[in-house]
């Protein structure tokens, strides 16, 4: 079946003009309502407010032509970042800036949408057009207002426009592809005096520093060496003066994993040793520990469609395996529930790529060109 052909300049101002109007996670409301006017001018079934500020767009197939349900996620948000790029489709908000290329997934989804109008599919397509991901809640927030349902989803798919890799490659794997994201926070208490006299205190400072040390043969020592995982402490605060010992040390901290023993243990683990090593110093630490999103894990036969589709697209030697990142996706949440894929489409300018959440990130838009020509086949392939 052929499609209509990408509107490239069309794509690219859609892309520039929600770049130059970048909103929040949950405050994405410029954003959904240009989504849903133009979804339903395409004459889609537009729902929105799923999930606070997300829209969802549906295109129901013909009768007895398949009753199976795709959907294609793209996030909204922008981040609190000042933008430093002097261009002239530039942040008009200061403060916020589309750092992360979330504008070009709904430009990509718009453009997917607009060529799937019209076409004869074989079951129905979903759109999801969801807020927060920054934040890491607009998926669940999505999925509690029945995104997966009516009609019921089958498979999702989405992808994040990524300067790691050159413009025209397509990161592509089954399995796990980023990773889970704890947050934890732990507060040392002990017993604050004069920094000359150490000796009447329990010094909080020096057992927050032997906490950190101690965090980190977590994954040294007490992880499986062939199961990845990360533990960063962030910050570290306390104390006001120099000739004062505070009473307490607060520690900040994440820690990342692709699942695995070392996802289940790490609460565990985390509040054992700040615990542990407190005590030893005559001191107590308490741990707050959260889990935020849970590892994005691509499933292998919607992973070996989706690159079928990428070698179509880019040719078989620009698709590359092996991309992953530690770095936390909330599309996780959907590929919890149903079988997908989440691939990466390099992005990163010829002259030199700036990085996510930066205030100098940007893009070359003919990845624009290539995700929303991936998505496309994408979903002929699975209704095919
Ligand atoms: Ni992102």
């Amino acid at each position: 079946m052929s499609l209509p052909p990408i509107d490239r300049p069309g794509l690219i101002a859609t892309r520039r003009d929600l770049h130059a109007h970048p909103e929040l996670g949950f405050q994405e409301t410029r954003t959904s309502g240009l989504v849903a006017e133009r979804l339903t001018a395409l004459g889609y079934a537009v729902r929105t407010g799923v999930g606070k500020t997300g829209v969802v767009a549906v295109r129901t197939s013909a009768p007895n032509s398949g009753t199976r349900c795709v959907m294609l996620r793209a996030d909204m948000d922008a981040l609190p970042i000042e933008e430093a790029n002097d261009v002239p489709y530039r942040s008009g908000h200061a403060g916020r800036m589309h750092a992360c290329g979330h504008d070009g997934h709904v430009a990509i989804g718009l453009e997917v949408a607009r060529r799937l109008a019209q076409a004869s599919l074989a079951g129905a397509v979903k759109f999801a057009f969801q807020p927060a991901e920054e934040i890491s809640n607009g998926a669940a927030a999505m999925i509690q207002d029945g995104v997966l349902e009516d009609p019921k989803v089958d498979a999702a798919f989405g992808i994040h426009l990524w300067n790691d890799l050159p413009v025209g490659t397509i990161g592509v794997m089954p399995g796990p592809v980023m990773a889970s994201v704890d947050e934890f926070e732990i507060t040392i208490l002990g017993r604050g005096g004069h920094a000359a006299a150490p000796h009447q205190t329990v010094d909080p400072v020096l057992v927050a520093a032997h906490v950190v040390t101690a965090l980190q043969s977590l994954v040294s020592r007490r992880r499986h060496p062939l199961e990845e995982g990360v533990v960063s402490v962030t910050r570290v605060s306390a104390g006001q003066a120099f000739n004062v010992i505070p009473g307490r040390a607060d520690l900040h901290g994440t820690v990342r994993t692709f699942g695995g023993n070392f996802w289940k243990e790490a609460p565990g683990l985390v509040e054992q040793t700040a615990s542990g090593v407190a005590g030893a110093f005559g001191a107590t630490a308490e741990v707050r520990y959260r889990r935020l999103s849970t590892p994005l894990v691509n499933d292998g036969r919607m992973t070996a469609l989706l690159r079928e589709a990428a070698v179509e697209v880019v040719g078989k030697d620009k698709v590359a395996s092996g991309v992953r990142t530690m770095g936390g996706e909330d599309m996780s949440y959907f590929l919890q529930k149903v079988p997908g894929c989440f691939a990466f489409i390099g992005s990163a300018p010829k002259s030199g790529a700036s990085p996510h959440h930066s205030a100098t990130f940007d893009i070359d838009e003919e990845a624009l060109v290539v995700g929303a020509e991936l998505l496309s086949r994408t979903v002929l392939r699975f209704l095919g």
